[in-house]
């Protein structure tokens, strides 16, 4: 780190893990859509369905109203029955798991990578049985699971291979983009992810028919929308299985799309601070940044650290809290939550897991943060760490 004067964090704004960035282009275009007369499912869904698809490379996207609803949509579009195992890593936001749940799957914990917290496809491996329909491939923080590995279990199986990439647009794998990699993948567009529609999501896939699938079930499973029946003159409709209202209004779209234009400067902006936190944390023996595999690119949704064996994470955490830094955790692993401790989960079904995840932080990490930002949350992760270090 550069020589600097001391600074006195306190008196500094607070800096939050993550956060959107909102433009006049934005404004203008969210207002543009509501004086459009197109409130819900208007000409602006598609558009964003098409541009954000093709951003990522894949043939077909489905907006909908959340990552969730995205991920729910995999679920129904793979044909998920009642009893169906879903291997899903310990470590991701609780919806990867959930998504199964809404359909009567049964979640298989499959424990993660010490140093990537990616799932770990020998684990995978291990949990696949005769009941396995779909393995959900986390690409933790925002870089890609091994898919290779991943399809090479799936494949003979006829097991589908679901990506919830909601961390994870601009990430590469072996030269290919989230979003081409699995079956389906599930994005989001929640405030803190990479792009924001306020809340929303989008399912991508190279399958048209799985595609109509997860338009159907994103509009209570009815073979039609209102626009299509306008311009065919008809009124009839019919609904074809039990859906839900996933749908991600016009106006939504419309900052999609305004966002998408800056995306790709986004995704660099996060990898460059990506890479001064790396510098700056280097010669730390408290913290360890995550490994990044040699064959993938690291789209950044989070920036996460490992403290050291000893060190007291909750202690760091608060510390950096009362610094004005918005330190976060991601994650506890979901089966250690009470509603699937009540299913019969518990510990020890992903050791590895269950005790990194002990030790993570993250640190704040958005597309404005500058330098100065960045030294100062590791100037204030240094002194927490040596004040926390456990007896
Ligand atoms: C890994 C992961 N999966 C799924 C979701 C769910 O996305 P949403 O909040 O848009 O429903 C999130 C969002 O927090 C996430 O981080």
């Amino acid at each position: 780190m550069p020589d600097r004067p001391e600074q006195d964090n306190a008196t500094q704004p607070f800096l939050p893990y993550g956060k959107q960035e909102i433009c006049d282009a934005d404004v203008k275009a969210v207002v543009e859509a509501l004086c459009s007369g197109w409130l819900t499912t208007g000409p602006r869904v598609s558009e964003f369905e098409k541009a954000f698809a093709n951003w990522c490379g894949a043939k077909q996207g489905v907006a909908v109203n959340s990552g969730t609803a995205a991920l729910h949509a995999a679920m129904r579009a793979i044909q998920l029955k009642p009893g169906d195992e879903v291997i899903v890593p310990a470590i991701t936001f609780a919806a990867s798991a959930n998504a199964a749940v809404y359909e009567g799957g049964v979640p298989v914990f499959a424990d993660v990578e010490p140093d990537t917290l990616l799932i770990d496809t020998v684990s995978v491996a291990r949990k696949i049985t005769p009941k396995t329909r779909a393995i959900v491939a986390v690409d933790y923080a925002g870089q890609p699971a091994d898919y290779d590995a991943l399809h090479a279990l799936a494949k003979e199986r006829g097991i589908a291979v679901i990506a919830d990439a909601c961390h994870a647009p601009g990430a590469v794998y072996k030269g290919r983009k989230a979003g081409t990699l699995a079956d389906i993948s599930c994005f989001s567009f929640h405030p803190v992810k990479h792009l924001t529609t306020c809340e929303g999501g989008m399912a991508l896939t190279g399958n048209a028919d799985i595609a109509a699938h997860m338009r159907r079930f994103r509009n209570h499973g009815i073979d039609s929308d209102h626009r299509s029946r306008e311009s065919s003159g008809t009124h009839a409709y019919d609904m074809r299985e039990l859906g839900y209202n996933y749908r991600l209004p016009d106006v939504q779209c419309a900052l999609g799309l305004a966002q998408l234009a800056r995306l790709s400067g986004w995704v660099a902006a996060r990898q460059r601070i990506a890479g001064l936190y790396g510098q700056a944390l280097a010669g730390m023996t408290q913290v360890a940044s995550l490994k990044t595999h040699n064959d993938r690119t690291h789209a950044y949704h989070l920036y996460v650290v490992k403290l050291a064996e000893g060190i007291d994470r909750d202690q760091v955490f608060a510390k950096l809290r009362g610094e004005g830094i918005g330190a976060n955790v991601h994650y506890a692993p979901v089966h250690l939550h009470s509603f699937y401790r009540q299913r019969g989960y518990g510990p020890g079904m992903a050791p590895i897991a269950e005790s990194v995840s002990r030790r993570l932080l993250t640190l704040p990490m958005f597309p404005a943060m500058t330098s100065a930002d960045v030294h100062r949350v590791v100037a204030a992760l240094n002194k927490a760490a040596a004040q926390a270090k456990q007896d």
